[in-house]
């Protein structure tokens, strides 16, 4: 009902009502809040002022009832934003298990954006309606932000690390895409659209224009010649772990503990790799810091994301 009325952007994602929900019921107890409190001080300024002569006997002293009524009612007007809103959160915070996933990279000030297929994006990226798509985002200089207002979702971008976002788009159209973190002279201009197409329509555009390597063969073949593979070799017990299956495993590490080998720790393995070693092997990696940028460090992420058992689609 809210949706056409022009001091909304455009509701075009599935998180977007329950956002709209949560903010206007806000809206609603500021208003009653306020409403109530000024017209009781207009009221008793009214009635009590000087010449008044109203009655000023049986004033009260204070009133464990009142005390009680004004403690536990505002704590559960309160508790019901925290759990809605806590709900919500959640809701936007964890990407379903099934998502179509997009990388981006945030630079002073442009969005550079892949599909898995190869196929790049500069300050727009198509999606599909009704499809879940989960970003995963770093920065190659700094914090920039991800807004999309349609969606209602915005997310930082961070250098030296990886932030994720995902949505699902609802309504075919053309949404702004800002950066909201200020970074810089042209940080303005660091803006763009998001373009949601019918599926059909998509896959079309996606299997059309120039198409790089994908992000998981362009990681293959950085694999290959940075060398890696010297090390991590799967059939001979080279000085490193076979990467076989290595992502969404458990690892145990040298000195005890254990970590997921998620995106964040192969990054830091790859740029830190004394950080956390695998138990059983030495620490003689070196960093390769410098050697491979941003984009170079996610597509050899989604090559190990492409081997051994445990692997994903591409
Ligand atoms: Cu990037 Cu502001």
């Amino acid at each position: 009902m809210w949706s056409d009325l022009p001091l909304f952007p455009a509701r075009a994602s599935t998180s977007a009502g329950q956002v709209d929900a949560l903010y206007l019921y806000l809206i609603a107890i500021s208003a009653v809040m306020s409403l109530l409190i000024a017209g009781l001080l207009v009221v008793f300024a009214v009635r009590y002022r000087r010449e008044s002569k109203a009655s000023r006997l049986g004033a009260s002293n204070g009133s464990m009832r009142l005390e009680l009524i004004w403690t536990i009612l505002p704590f559960v007007v309160s508790m019901t934003v925290f759990v809605w809103g806590a709900n919500i959160f959640f809701h936007v915070n964890r990407p379903p298990d099934d998502t179509m996933n997009i990388l981006v990279v945030g630079k002073r000030w442009m969005w550079k954006l892949q599909h898995l297929n190869g196929r790049r994006e500069i300050n727009e990226l198509h999606v599909p309606v009704g499809r879940a798509v989960k970003l995963t985002m770093t920065s190659e200089d700094v914090i920039h932000s991800f807004f999309v207002p349609a969606f209602r979702v915005k997310a930082d971008v961070l250098p030296g690390r990886y932030t994720t976002l995902w949505f699902q788009a609802t309504r075919p159209g053309r949404y702004h895409l800002f950066c909201a973190e200020y970074c810089g002279t042209k940080h303005s201009g660091m803006i763009g659209w998001i373009v949601v197409q019918q599926p059909e329509e998509f896959e079309a555009w996606l299997g059309g224009g120039v198409r790089d390597l994908s992000p998981a063969r362009a990681g293959e073949r950085l694999f290959t010649n940075l060398g890696c593979i010297t090390c991590h070799n799967p059939e001979s017990k080279g000085r490193g772990p076979s990467l076989q299956g290595v992502f969404g495993s458990t690892i145990r590490l040298k000195g005890g503990g254990i970590a997921t080998a998620n995106e964040a720790y192969l990054r830091e393995s790859i740029l830190d790799p004394q950080a956390r070693v695998v138990d059983g092997y030495d620490p003689v990696m070196p960093t390769f810091r410098g050697l491979v940028g941003e984009e170079g460090l996610m597509q050899i992420i989604e090559y190990l994301k492409t081997i051994g058992p445990k692997a994903e689609k591409s």
